[in-house]
């Protein structure tokens, strides 16, 4: 039997999954590490942790398994997408990881923007310039520690990093390259132009593959280290998003996920590429060779309910760990016994700014219509409701787009709330499923190891005969028509809020 390994190096942990080769998990490891917030507006990682929690969680599922190395016959890397990883001569990591949440590039946006024109950065990087994407904090870098870029000899994303560290290759792949911003999103390669505007020098960077491409094999000494065997082939992998699309079979037209972790994600597959001028959704490569896809992001998605929780729910909290349960088992509960529309309470899910459709990182949650009738229920209810309406808004500029959203899954956390799934089924109005495996993107990069090694031969292939549909929910004609009545209202928050975001920012 053939195993296949992914390794997703996510903001919250490492998860390492092991997998046979009809995408059976056989083993899993979880490692945590801290995410540091030296200032308001900043977040940076230890890469040194993603490292850690790799070998540790390699070590784990070869042990827990029991599956001979020599069977192992290939890897892929997932992970959070857009952080900054920067070596120096001696390959050493310079200073800690400006990861995909940091807000501090203000400045470097408009920067970026002047530098290339708006419509050539669109033009070519499929995207306007963003806090969140990896040129502007490498501009950041080199605006505010100039000493630490005079340094740099290697520019690594964060899964890259870990792939330089089982490998000793800089590489990296067309997914996760795009959310760098320096990438030529339809050629698939580095941006001479962007990169000479910007002063940013090639050699910095990795070499790019499409995502099941080899592109390098385990050392002898991270063999020894991990239980691996030396020479196990190391694929291009995928952006987390990109891999959750190949873990749940969002592979041809037509096909789209909505994930509900931290942040929330839209993402639909396309063929043909195609660029919101707006702005409003991000255009990438995917992990399948030769094919995009458009990505609208809720930034505070499950994060909204999680503030929530942990803000204002303790004694539901206190209740779960009695009764042996999630707590979101009791915030579902609660929110089944509120009506469509929490008794007219809106709630705007912008806690971090917002990306799709607004691109405003001013933009702060509210809830609207708050009367002396409404319980903590109902606030549970508004917080479910106004991130589906936001995620909603996801889908109209996708349709505005022409890319069709009428095969949709669901996963991440709140993809789990049969609750939540059904309120996206009604107001997307399409049916809303679930896969059986619930491995999301390890199993989507261990799927691109099985074809760069050839179990497979294409993506869609191993996904047909991988990835088994389950739960299947379909629009309700009379909650669709409560919602959209709701939604229409929620449309009108935000422009109405817009300038006071803009004035309490200055604040
Ligand atoms: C995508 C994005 C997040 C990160 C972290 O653009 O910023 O999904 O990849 O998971």
């Amino acid at each position: 039997m053939a195993y296949i390994l992914g390794v997703d190096i996510g903001t919250s942990g490492t998860k390492t999954v092991l997998f046979d080769e009809n995408g059976t998990a056989m083993a899993s490891a979880t490692y945590e590490y801290p995410l540091y917030t030296p200032q308001n507006g900043y977040a940076e990682q230890d890469p040194g942790d993603w490292w850690n929690a790799t070998v540790q969680g390699i070590s784990d599922v070869i042990r827990e398994s029991g599956a001979p190395a020599s069977e192992i016959k290939g890897i892929g890397l997932s992970g959070q997408m857009h952080g900054l990883v920067m070596l120096d001569r001696e390959c050493r990591v310079i200073r800690k990881s400006i990861i995909w949440c940091d807000q501090r590039t203000s400045a470097e946006v408009g920067e970026i923007t002047d530098k290339v024109g708006h419509d050539r950065l669109v033009e070519i990087t499929a995207n306007p310039a963003i806090t969140g994407f990896t040129a502007a904090k490498i501009m950041w870098v080199k605006n505010n520690e100039p000493q630490n870029y005079e340094r740099c000899r290697h520019i690594l994303l964060p899964k890259d990093y870990i792939r330089f560290m089982l490998t000793g290759e800089f590489a990296t792949e067309v997914s996760d390259a795009s959310g760098m911003q320096l990438l030529d999103i339809p050629k698939r390669q580095w941006s001479d132009e962007v990169l000479e505007k910007l002063g940013i020098d090639k050699s910095l960077l990795a070499k790019v593959y499409e995502s099941p491409e080899i592109t390098g094999t385990v050392t002898k000494q991270v063999a020894e280290l991990t239980g691996l065997a030396e020479g196990t082939p190391v694929v291009g992998g995928a952006g987390d998003n990109a891999a959750a699309a190949v873990g749940t079979g969002v592979v041809t037209d037509g096909t789209a996920f909505t994930t509900i972790g931290s942040s929330g994600v839209v993402f639909a597959h396309t063929s043909d590429i195609s660029i919101d001028k707006k702005g409003r959704v991000h255009t990438f490569c995917c992990a399948v060779p030769n094919c995009w896809h458009v990505m609208g992001v809720t930034q505070s998605a499950g994060l909204s309910l999680k503030w929530f929780r942990d803000n204002l729910c303790w004694s539901e909290m206190e209740t779960a760990i009695n009764m042996g349960v999630d707590p979101y088992y009791l915030t579902d509960k609660a929110a089944m016994e509120v009506p469509i529309g929490a008794n007219r309470l809106l709630y705007m899910p912008y806690l971090n700014g917002e990306r799709t459709p607004h691109l405003d990182p001013n933009a702060r949650g509210a809830f609207i219509g708050l009367s002396t009738m409404h319980k903590k229920k109902d606030m549970i209810r508004a917080v479910m409701e106004g991130v589906s309406y936001s995620l909603r808004d996801c889908v109209e500029v996708m349709r505005e787009m022409n890319i069709n959203v009428s095969d949709m899954m669901a996963c991440g956390g709140g993809g789990t709330s049969p609750l939540w799934r059904q309120m996206l089924a009604d107001l997307y109005g399409c049916p809303v499923k679930t896969t059986q495996n619930k491995e999301g993107p390890a199993l989507g990069v261990a799927l691109l190891a099985a074809v760069g090694t050839g179990i497979y031969s294409s993506v869609p292939e191993a996904c047909k005969a991988v990835i088994k549909e389950d739960k299947i929910q379909n629009p309700i004609k009379e909650n669709t028509e409560k919602y959209e009545k709701v939604y229409a209202l929620y449309k009108k928050l935000y422009p109405a809020m817009k300038e006071t975001f803009a004035e309490l920012a200055k604040l």
